[in-house]
């Protein structure tokens, strides 16, 4: 079953559109985009994605092609938790790619797995602008900054914490 936002949300949408001259609605499709994944537990399905092209009068296939192009879309369900870890050189660089195994080896999880219990997703990311931070991972809308596996351990701690209240 497919998304549907509120009167609030939809409300929202239109603010969004008319940000754009006429004709040119499909200017809105990102930021649709990110609405409908807040809506649908931080992932887009085929339904979801649908009901956007729908909102912009676009052809489904165009919603398709800039959700699976970018990143920060993700078509298949996540966990409670996404755990973006740069690897991109300078995160690389520092040892991203330690922390990316030890997260691996500490959840149990493959690269875009989640875990058993649907709270965390581990999710390689390509250079998130934090270069200097390295390396770091984004967490939601925040970023998780010079990375080390102690602080790896106190974040997930600190997430399952959260995740029991
Ligand atoms: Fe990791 Fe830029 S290389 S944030």
């Amino acid at each position: 079953m497919s998304i549907r936002f509120s009167e609030e949300k939809l409300k929202k949408v239109n603010e969004i559109i008319a940000r754009y001259p006429e004709g040119k609605q499909k200017s809105a499709l990102i930021p649709l985009l990110h609405m409908a994944q807040d809506e649908n537990s931080g992932w887009l399905d085929a339904p979801a994605m649908d009901y956007v092209a729908g909102l912009l009068n676009i052809l489904p296939i165009e919603v398709y092609e800039v959700a699976t192009f970018y990143s920060m879309f993700n078509t298949k369900p996540v966990g409670t938790y996404l755990l973006e870890v740069c690897r991109t050189g300078p995160c690389m660089l520092n040892g991203s790619d330690d922390i990316i195994e030890y997260i691996k080896e500490k959840l149990g999880i493959s690269e875009g797995e989640t875990t058993t219990d649907g709270l965390f997703t581990l999710k390689p990311a390509e250079c998130l602008g934090a270069c200097g931070y390295a390396p770091m991972m984004q967490l939601g809308k925040t970023y998780r900054e010079h990375l080390t596996k102690e602080k790896v351990d106190k974040l997930i701690e600190e997430l399952r914490g959260k995740a029991k209240n």
